[in-house]
């Protein structure tokens, strides 16, 4: 499969699911068409069946290559960075849970959702979009995850997906920085994930990020629906290393800060 038409098929799921995201896209092309992808971004568990080389493989099959590794430790996740040859193809963020640092409790209901993907799934590119195969949800799993883990939580009422797109903000033509973006945006009415300050990395760090507070969408649980945080659209601003090159990793202790993007807690306020 080209490369091309997976992201084509998973903005297409993405939007559909998060139609704030369309908005934003639509709102950012008028003026800057196209619009660049820096990264896609997806969760996954550190269960072998799914784990970051489990869906990296997929990608891996289209020709990207693993380039940089990061530990999450508040957050108790991995992840690892992709890249293509292909300059103009976004870069893939996969990040996994350590689940072994949690309850036994927690570590039983991700197993058992797992067990509920089907062998066909788990060996198909199909499963970066294959959403929740242990249906119905229950509200009540969800809300128990949640106490452990917002990420844990999230994965389980969302499951496989792209959990965010990210404008690249250095091939934007209507604005140079970052603080901009941020300004139209919210000019624009969206609201915008404050955890950590609204910008996220610095350009000594060679990378700055911000994005917007998820979106809540009704879920349908067993016990009736809810609305919940979904997705984020994020957008990222590179700077250049002493090389002259542009900086094409990410930041530990920033992705940590637009991990909260999703948090119940902080799109209440
Ligand atoms: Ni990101």
């Amino acid at each position: 499969m080209e490369y091309q038409i997976l992201f084509n098929t998973l903005w297409n799921e993405y939007t559909q699911r998060n139609p704030e995201a369309l908005k934003v896209y639509q709102l950012f092309s008028q003026k800057n068409s196209p619009i660049i992808n820096d990264h896609i971004a997806f969760r996954t568990f550190n269960d072998p069946r799914v784990n970051v080389n489990v869906l990296a493989h997929f990608f891996e099959k289209m020709g990207y290559k693993a380039c940089g590794e990061y530990h999450f430790q508040q957050k108790k996740l991995f992840a690892k960075h992709y890249e293509h040859a292909d300059p103009l193809a976004p870069k893939v963020f996969i990040s996994e849970l350590l689940t072994e640092k949690f309850s036994q409790e927690l570590q039983d209901i991700v197993k058992k959702c797992i067990d509920c993907i089907p062998d066909k799934t788990l060996k198909s590119e199909t499963l970066l979009y294959s959403g929740v195969a242990w249906q119905p949800l229950s509200y009540h799993v969800y809300q128990s995850l949640l106490k452990e883990s917002e990420y844990a939580a999230w994965m389980y009422a969302f499951g496989f997906c792209a959990n965010h797109f990210t404008v690249n903000v250095n091939e934007l033509k209507q604005f140079n920085e970052l603080s901009e973006v941020n300004d139209f945006l919210l000019k624009n009415g969206f609201k915008l994930n404050t955890s950590g300050g609204m910008i996220k990395g610095t350009p000594e760090e060679c990378l700055e990020q911000s994005s917007t507070l998820a979106e809540e969408i009704e879920v349908k649980f067993d016990e009736g629906s809810h609305k919940i945080p979904s997705c984020y659209y994020e957008f990222a601003k590179r700077y250049k290393l002493a090389n002259g090159e542009l900086y094409t990793g990410f930041i530990a202790a920033s992705a940590d800060k637009i991990f909260e993007s999703t948090d119940v807690k902080s799109s209440k306020m």
